[in-house]
Protein backbone atom coordinates (compact mmCIF):
# COMPACT_ATOMS: atom_id res chain seq x y z
CA UNK A 1 0.00 0.00 0.00
CA UNK A 2 1.20 3.63 -0.83
CA UNK A 3 2.78 4.82 2.08
CA UNK A 4 0.63 8.23 2.63
CA UNK A 5 -2.40 6.56 1.52
CA UNK A 6 -4.26 7.25 5.03
CA UNK A 7 -2.50 11.17 5.13
CA UNK A 8 -4.99 13.77 6.16
CA UNK A 9 -7.85 11.13 7.42
CA UNK A 10 -8.72 11.07 11.09
CA UNK A 11 -9.48 7.79 12.36
CA UNK A 12 -10.66 6.44 15.39
CA UNK A 13 -9.92 3.33 16.90
CA UNK A 14 -10.90 1.53 20.08
CA UNK A 15 -9.10 -1.66 21.78
CA UNK A 16 -5.65 0.22 20.83
CA UNK A 17 -3.57 -0.59 23.54
CA UNK A 18 -3.34 -4.51 23.18
CA UNK A 19 -3.79 -7.04 20.42
CA UNK A 20 -5.78 -6.51 16.95
CA UNK A 21 -6.46 -2.62 17.82
CA UNK A 22 -2.45 -2.17 18.45
CA UNK A 23 -1.47 -3.60 15.39
CA UNK A 24 -4.41 -1.89 13.30
CA UNK A 25 -3.22 1.48 14.78
CA UNK A 26 0.30 0.65 14.03
CA UNK A 27 -0.16 -0.14 10.45
CA UNK A 28 -2.28 2.82 9.92
CA UNK A 29 0.03 5.58 11.73
CA UNK A 30 2.54 4.03 9.38
CA UNK A 31 0.61 4.79 6.71
CA UNK A 32 0.24 8.36 7.42
CA UNK A 33 -3.47 8.45 9.16
CA UNK A 34 -3.95 10.69 12.01
CA UNK A 35 -5.46 8.40 14.94
CA UNK A 36 -7.37 8.85 18.19
CA UNK A 37 -6.89 5.66 20.06
CA UNK A 38 -8.96 4.64 22.97
CA UNK A 39 -9.36 2.08 25.35
CA UNK A 40 -9.40 2.49 29.42
CA UNK A 41 -5.96 2.02 30.17
CA UNK A 42 -3.94 4.72 29.31
CA UNK A 43 -0.49 3.79 30.01
CA UNK A 44 -1.53 0.63 27.07
CA UNK A 45 -2.35 3.13 24.80
CA UNK A 46 0.62 4.93 24.82
CA UNK A 47 2.66 1.99 24.89
CA UNK A 48 1.05 1.36 21.09
CA UNK A 49 2.32 4.37 19.81
CA UNK A 50 3.65 6.95 22.61
CA UNK A 51 2.67 10.59 20.75
CA UNK A 52 -0.22 10.09 19.24
CA UNK A 53 -3.53 11.23 20.75
CA UNK A 54 -4.91 8.86 23.24
CA UNK A 55 -8.06 8.77 25.40
CA UNK A 56 -9.25 6.82 28.46
CA UNK A 57 -12.65 6.18 27.67
CA UNK A 58 -15.38 3.15 28.72
CA UNK A 59 -17.01 2.41 25.31
CA UNK A 60 -19.98 1.11 27.66
CA UNK A 61 -20.36 3.96 29.63
CA UNK A 62 -23.24 5.69 27.51
CA UNK A 63 -22.80 9.43 29.20
CA UNK A 64 -18.99 9.04 28.98
CA UNK A 65 -19.24 8.21 25.37
CA UNK A 66 -21.55 11.22 24.56
CA UNK A 67 -19.51 13.74 26.35
CA UNK A 68 -16.49 12.56 24.85
CA UNK A 69 -18.23 12.91 21.21
CA UNK A 70 -19.47 16.12 21.87
CA UNK A 71 -15.75 17.60 21.88
CA UNK A 72 -14.45 15.58 19.00
CA UNK A 73 -14.03 16.78 15.85
CA UNK A 74 -14.30 15.60 11.97
CA UNK A 75 -13.94 11.66 11.57
CA UNK A 76 -13.13 9.77 8.16
CA UNK A 77 -13.13 6.02 9.97
CA UNK A 78 -13.99 4.24 12.92
CA UNK A 79 -12.07 0.76 13.75
CA UNK A 80 -15.10 -0.39 16.56
CA UNK A 81 -12.83 -2.88 17.90
CA UNK A 82 -12.82 -3.23 21.66
CA UNK A 83 -14.29 -6.26 23.49
CA UNK A 84 -14.12 -9.13 26.06
CA UNK A 85 -14.19 -12.98 26.28
CA UNK A 86 -15.81 -14.76 29.00
CA UNK A 87 -16.94 -18.29 28.45
CA UNK A 88 -19.99 -20.38 29.55
CA UNK A 89 -23.03 -22.01 28.36
CA UNK A 90 -26.49 -20.47 28.58
CA UNK A 91 -27.41 -22.28 31.69
CA UNK A 92 -24.44 -21.56 33.27
CA UNK A 93 -23.90 -18.02 32.56
CA UNK A 94 -25.36 -16.17 35.39
CA UNK A 95 -26.93 -12.50 34.42
CA UNK A 96 -23.57 -10.34 35.43
CA UNK A 97 -21.79 -12.56 32.91
CA UNK A 98 -24.19 -12.15 30.02
CA UNK A 99 -24.65 -8.42 30.82
CA UNK A 100 -21.15 -8.34 30.42
CA UNK A 101 -20.36 -9.59 27.22
CA UNK A 102 -23.20 -7.30 25.95
CA UNK A 103 -21.69 -4.36 27.18
CA UNK A 104 -18.90 -4.76 25.97
CA UNK A 105 -18.91 -6.54 23.05
CA UNK A 106 -22.75 -4.63 21.42
CA UNK A 107 -23.36 -2.02 23.64
CA UNK A 108 -20.05 -0.04 23.58
CA UNK A 109 -19.54 -0.46 20.13
CA UNK A 110 -23.46 0.74 19.29
CA UNK A 111 -22.71 4.08 21.63
CA UNK A 112 -19.85 4.75 19.52
CA UNK A 113 -21.81 4.52 16.49
CA UNK A 114 -24.91 6.30 17.71
CA UNK A 115 -22.60 9.61 19.06
CA UNK A 116 -20.09 9.59 17.07
CA UNK A 117 -22.19 9.27 13.82
CA UNK A 118 -22.28 12.65 13.30
CA UNK A 119 -18.80 13.49 13.27
CA UNK A 120 -18.15 11.14 10.57
CA UNK A 121 -17.63 12.96 7.07
CA UNK A 122 -19.44 11.83 3.78
CA UNK A 123 -16.98 9.14 2.37
CA UNK A 124 -15.86 7.58 5.69
CA UNK A 125 -15.38 3.49 6.37
CA UNK A 126 -16.07 2.00 9.44
CA UNK A 127 -14.95 -1.39 10.53
CA UNK A 128 -16.03 -3.53 13.44
CA UNK A 129 -14.38 -6.69 15.12
CA UNK A 130 -17.11 -9.04 15.38
CA UNK A 131 -16.16 -13.46 15.91
CA UNK A 132 -15.95 -16.37 14.26
CA UNK A 133 -18.29 -17.33 17.36
CA UNK A 134 -21.16 -15.23 15.62
CA UNK A 135 -21.48 -16.66 12.63
CA UNK A 136 -21.44 -20.34 14.06
CA UNK A 137 -21.55 -21.79 17.26
CA UNK A 138 -18.18 -22.44 19.39
CA UNK A 139 -19.43 -24.68 22.72
CA UNK A 140 -19.10 -23.02 26.00
CA UNK A 141 -18.95 -19.21 24.54
CA UNK A 142 -23.18 -18.52 24.61
CA UNK A 143 -23.24 -14.55 25.96
CA UNK A 144 -20.00 -13.67 24.14
CA UNK A 145 -21.48 -15.60 20.47
CA UNK A 146 -24.86 -13.96 21.18
CA UNK A 147 -23.16 -10.61 21.63
CA UNK A 148 -21.08 -10.97 19.01
CA UNK A 149 -23.79 -11.93 16.40
CA UNK A 150 -25.70 -8.57 17.62
CA UNK A 151 -22.27 -6.81 16.43
CA UNK A 152 -22.33 -7.88 13.08
CA UNK A 153 -25.98 -6.67 12.61
CA UNK A 154 -25.27 -3.51 13.88
CA UNK A 155 -22.86 -3.19 11.27
CA UNK A 156 -25.34 -4.20 8.51
CA UNK A 157 -28.31 -1.89 9.95
CA UNK A 158 -24.93 1.04 9.89
CA UNK A 159 -24.31 0.30 6.46
CA UNK A 160 -27.63 0.87 5.32
CA UNK A 161 -28.24 3.92 7.81
CA UNK A 162 -25.08 5.47 6.08
CA UNK A 163 -24.95 4.51 2.92
CA UNK A 164 -26.48 7.48 1.35
CA UNK A 165 -23.13 9.51 2.71
CA UNK A 166 -21.43 7.69 1.23
CA UNK A 167 -19.90 5.95 4.38
CA UNK A 168 -19.14 2.35 4.23
CA UNK A 169 -19.33 -0.23 7.12
CA UNK A 170 -18.26 -3.51 7.56
CA UNK A 171 -17.46 -6.34 10.22
CA UNK A 172 -14.45 -8.97 10.14
CA UNK A 173 -14.82 -11.84 12.21
CA UNK A 174 -11.97 -13.20 13.49
CA UNK A 175 -10.98 -16.78 14.55
CA UNK A 176 -8.79 -17.28 17.27
CA UNK A 177 -5.94 -14.74 17.21
CA UNK A 178 -3.24 -14.65 19.59
CA UNK A 179 -3.72 -11.73 21.39
CA UNK A 180 -4.27 -11.21 25.28
CA UNK A 181 -7.48 -12.27 25.18
CA UNK A 182 -6.73 -15.60 23.62
CA UNK A 183 -3.66 -16.01 25.04
CA UNK A 184 -4.70 -15.62 28.68
CA UNK A 185 -7.75 -17.65 28.69
CA UNK A 186 -5.25 -20.86 27.12
CA UNK A 187 -2.57 -20.15 30.51
CA UNK A 188 -5.59 -20.79 32.20
CA UNK A 189 -6.59 -24.06 30.95
CA UNK A 190 -5.29 -27.64 32.91
CA UNK A 191 -3.09 -28.45 29.44
CA UNK A 192 -2.53 -25.05 27.79
CA UNK A 193 0.15 -26.63 25.13
CA UNK A 194 -2.68 -29.50 24.74
CA UNK A 195 -6.42 -26.62 24.50
CA UNK A 196 -3.81 -24.41 21.41
CA UNK A 197 -3.06 -27.29 19.13
CA UNK A 198 -6.41 -28.27 19.57
CA UNK A 199 -7.32 -24.79 18.31
CA UNK A 200 -4.87 -25.00 16.08
CA UNK A 201 -6.78 -28.57 14.32
CA UNK A 202 -10.00 -26.84 13.48
CA UNK A 203 -8.76 -24.87 10.60
CA UNK A 204 -7.34 -26.52 7.51
CA UNK A 205 -4.27 -23.85 7.48
CA UNK A 206 -3.57 -25.66 11.29
CA UNK A 207 -2.08 -22.55 13.14
CA UNK A 208 -4.44 -19.50 14.77
CA UNK A 209 -4.13 -16.01 13.50
CA UNK A 210 -1.54 -13.31 14.08
CA UNK A 211 -2.71 -9.73 14.94
CA UNK A 212 -1.10 -8.37 12.04
CA UNK A 213 -3.05 -10.61 9.51
CA UNK A 214 -6.54 -8.96 10.97
CA UNK A 215 -5.00 -5.32 10.70
CA UNK A 216 -3.95 -6.01 6.97
CA UNK A 217 -7.64 -6.78 6.44
CA UNK A 218 -9.11 -3.58 8.19
CA UNK A 219 -6.58 -1.29 6.30
CA UNK A 220 -7.90 -2.93 3.66
CA UNK A 221 -11.81 -2.13 4.76
CA UNK A 222 -10.65 1.27 6.25
CA UNK A 223 -8.94 2.79 2.61
CA UNK A 224 -9.60 3.61 -0.89
CA UNK A 225 -8.93 -0.03 -2.05
CA UNK A 226 -12.50 -1.10 -1.18
CA UNK A 227 -14.89 1.44 -1.92
CA UNK A 228 -17.97 -0.51 -3.39
CA UNK A 229 -17.65 -3.46 -0.14
CA UNK A 230 -20.44 -2.12 2.57
CA UNK A 231 -22.56 -4.70 4.34
CA UNK A 232 -20.13 -7.61 4.55
CA UNK A 233 -19.47 -9.75 7.87
CA UNK A 234 -16.44 -11.45 6.58
CA UNK A 235 -14.81 -14.53 8.20
CA UNK A 236 -10.84 -14.62 8.59
CA UNK A 237 -10.34 -17.98 10.50
CA UNK A 238 -8.04 -19.85 8.23
CA UNK A 239 -10.73 -21.60 6.70
CA UNK A 240 -12.50 -22.74 9.66
CA UNK A 241 -15.68 -22.26 8.77
CA UNK A 242 -15.71 -24.19 5.51
CA UNK A 243 -14.62 -27.24 7.21
CA UNK A 244 -16.30 -29.64 9.68
CA UNK A 245 -14.04 -30.20 12.54
CA UNK A 246 -11.89 -33.70 12.98
N1 LIG B 1 -8.18 -12.83 20.02
C1 LIG B 1 -9.13 -13.58 19.47
O1 LIG B 1 -9.01 -14.81 19.38
C2 LIG B 1 -10.36 -12.93 18.91
C3 LIG B 1 -11.16 -13.68 18.04
C4 LIG B 1 -12.30 -13.09 17.50
C5 LIG B 1 -12.62 -11.79 17.82
N2 LIG B 1 -11.82 -11.09 18.68
C6 LIG B 1 -12.21 -9.70 18.99
O2 LIG B 1 -11.15 -8.85 18.65
C7 LIG B 1 -11.28 -7.63 19.39
C8 LIG B 1 -9.93 -7.23 19.92
O3 LIG B 1 -9.51 -8.20 20.87
P1 LIG B 1 -8.01 -8.73 20.96
O4 LIG B 1 -8.03 -10.13 20.54
O5 LIG B 1 -7.09 -7.79 20.31
O6 LIG B 1 -7.83 -8.80 22.55
P2 LIG B 1 -7.24 -7.77 23.60
O7 LIG B 1 -5.79 -7.63 23.38
O8 LIG B 1 -7.73 -8.23 24.91
O9 LIG B 1 -7.92 -6.39 23.20
C9 LIG B 1 -9.16 -5.95 23.66
C10 LIG B 1 -9.06 -4.45 23.83
O10 LIG B 1 -10.35 -3.91 24.11
C11 LIG B 1 -10.21 -2.91 25.11
N3 LIG B 1 -11.47 -2.84 25.85
C12 LIG B 1 -12.09 -3.87 26.46
N4 LIG B 1 -13.21 -3.44 27.07
C13 LIG B 1 -13.28 -2.11 26.82
C14 LIG B 1 -14.20 -1.08 27.18
N5 LIG B 1 -15.25 -1.35 27.96
N6 LIG B 1 -14.00 0.17 26.74
C15 LIG B 1 -12.93 0.46 25.97
N7 LIG B 1 -12.00 -0.46 25.61
C16 LIG B 1 -12.18 -1.72 26.04
C17 LIG B 1 -9.05 -3.37 25.97
O11 LIG B 1 -8.36 -2.27 26.55
P3 LIG B 1 -8.63 -1.78 28.05
O12 LIG B 1 -8.72 -3.03 28.90
O13 LIG B 1 -7.47 -0.92 28.36
O14 LIG B 1 -9.92 -1.03 27.98
C18 LIG B 1 -8.15 -4.06 24.96
O15 LIG B 1 -7.17 -3.19 24.46
C19 LIG B 1 -12.34 -7.90 20.46
O16 LIG B 1 -13.56 -7.33 20.08
C20 LIG B 1 -12.46 -9.42 20.45
O17 LIG B 1 -13.72 -9.86 20.88
C21 LIG B 1 -10.69 -11.62 19.22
Amino acid sequence: MNKGIFEGRQILITGAGSGIGRATARKLHSLGAELILVGRRLDKLKETLPKVQAISLDHSDQSAVEKFANQCGPLDGLFLNAGSFEAGSVEKSDLAIFNRMIDQNLLGPWNMAHFLGPNLQEGSSVVLTGSNVGIRVVPLQAAYGVAKAGLHMLAQYLAQEWGHRQIRVNAVAPGPVATDMLLDRIEETLEPEETLNNLKRVNPLHRIGQSEEIASLVVYLLGPESLWLSGAVIPFDGGAGAVQPN
